[in-house]
């Protein structure tokens, strides 16, 4: 009896020492996401930053249910495309933004977000709103994080979780357009001095040096989804009084540019970069493809803003508490002037974890994360 009871209850303490090991340790973690970029995935960095660039006011996130629809910094109605592939590979937790205040212990597991409403390439891109987070800056953040992580865990289970059980997702580059090259206000962008060639050039130069650093750090596992048609966009078409069918020339044929030669940068690096792999989202034509098609994937609209004001399209004054807002926001393909509701969301998202390599390659998402 004696020993049956002591046999039980030391049985008992061993669970719970591996379980609560477990979590210290990262084993029990299905996966973690270290997210990158701009306003597409900012999931509330900017609401700790003195910027003109804000998502934390209503209607934004009214339909976002962990937070029972109140506005959390995310530039959509809902989830962005990071959470909702974050909850499809498994992960346990939203990855939280890296300036929240529980961004540290095991949070630091499940991910951490680094990316920045107005955010770029570029150490300039996105002056306009006076403070955002720039990649640069959003690797420096993960350094930080990085070794926070290895304090946790020591160094060789630390280069592990970073290794094998995370993936760097990069969604950046817009801005660099929108918010740069393309400002009407000559003296804040770079159109001022420098071709459309050279710009480009600069932006793939310093994405390669912006990679390798992460890649410094031990990331191994990178998604990064090129820019979208950005002239496509409700603020676009409304400022240049467009049709419903038409896109604004300029930025989609600039974003064209880029985008091929960011293709020939990953292939570059997935050679020259061992043990890592790059996978390539052709957001471009997937967004393309849904705007074009919207009827076929349920949306009324794909020009109008559900949320926001001016114009034909409601594209001119952001998503905020004056805005108007339409009913019918899952049939919307925009929420605001510039950012996907929910509902296009959850399409593109579905595409990134098991589409085929119209839209992901060399392999998908759910590949990615089961890559050894
Ligand atoms: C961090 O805080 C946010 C906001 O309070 C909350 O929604 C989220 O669940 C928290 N995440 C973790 C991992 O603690
Ligand atoms: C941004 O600024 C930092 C230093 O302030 C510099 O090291 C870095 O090269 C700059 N990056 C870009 C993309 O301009
Ligand atoms: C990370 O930070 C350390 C200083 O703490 C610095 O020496 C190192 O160069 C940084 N690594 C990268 C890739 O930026």
């Amino acid at each position: 009896m004696a020993t049956n009871c002591c046999y039980i209850l030391a049985f008992f303490l061993l669970f719970t020492n591996l379980s609560s090991f477990g979590k210290g340790d990262g084993n029990d973690i299905g996966g973690a996401s270290y997210i990158f970029g701009d306003s597409l995935v900012d999931a509330g960095n900017n609401n700790y930053l003195p910027t003109l660039s804000k998502a934390n006011i209503n209607p934004n996130g009214i339909d976002f249910k962990p937070s029972g629809g109140n506005p959390t910094g995310r530039y959509t109605n809902g989830r962005t495309i990071g959470d909702i592939v974050g909850e499809e590979l498994g992960q346990s937790h939203y990855a939280v933004p890296f300036l929240a205040p529980n961004s540290s212990g095991q949070a630091l597991l499940y991910g951490i977000n680094y990316a920045s409403g107005g955010g770029g390439i570029m150490n300039a891109t996105g002056r306009i709103f006076v403070n955002r987070l720039s990649m640069d800056i959003q690797i420096d953040y993960f350094n930080i994080t990085r070794k926070q992580i290895d304090k946790m865990l020591g160094a060789s289970k630390a280069r592990d979780h970073i290794m094998k059980k995370s993936i760097f997702s990069i969604t950046i580059g817009a801005n660099d357009f929108l918010n740069n090259y393309l400002l009407p206000v000559l003296s804040i962008g770079a159109r001022i001095s420098q071709s459309p060639d050279g710009f480009i050039d600069d932006l793939i130069n310093n994405l390669k040096g912006q990679l390798t650093r992460l890649y410094q750090l031990d990331a191994r596992k990178f998604i990064l989804g090129n820019v979208g048609p950005i002239g496509c966009i409700p603020y676009q078409k409304t400022i240049n009084q467009l049709n419903e069918n038409q896109c604004v020339e300029l930025p989609n044929k600039l974003a064209l540019q880029y985008n091929a030669k960011l293709k020939d940068l990953l292939a570059q690096l997935n050679e020259n970069l061992p043990g890592a792999i790059f996978v390539h989202a052709n957001v471009y034509d997937l967004v393309m493809e849904v705007i074009t098609n919207y009827q076929k994937y349920g949306f009324t609209t794909a020009s109008r803003a559900c949320c926001g004001n001016g114009g034909q399209m409601a594209g001119i004054i952001p998503c905020g508490p004056t805005s108007s807002m339409c009913s019918d926001r899952d049939k919307h393909v925009f929420w605001d002037p510039y950012h996907p509701s929910e509902a296009a969301n959850v399409i593109i998202a579905k595409q990134l974890l098991d589409g085929d390599t119209t839209y992901i390659s060399p392999i998908n998402l759910r590949q990615l994360r089961d890559r050894k």
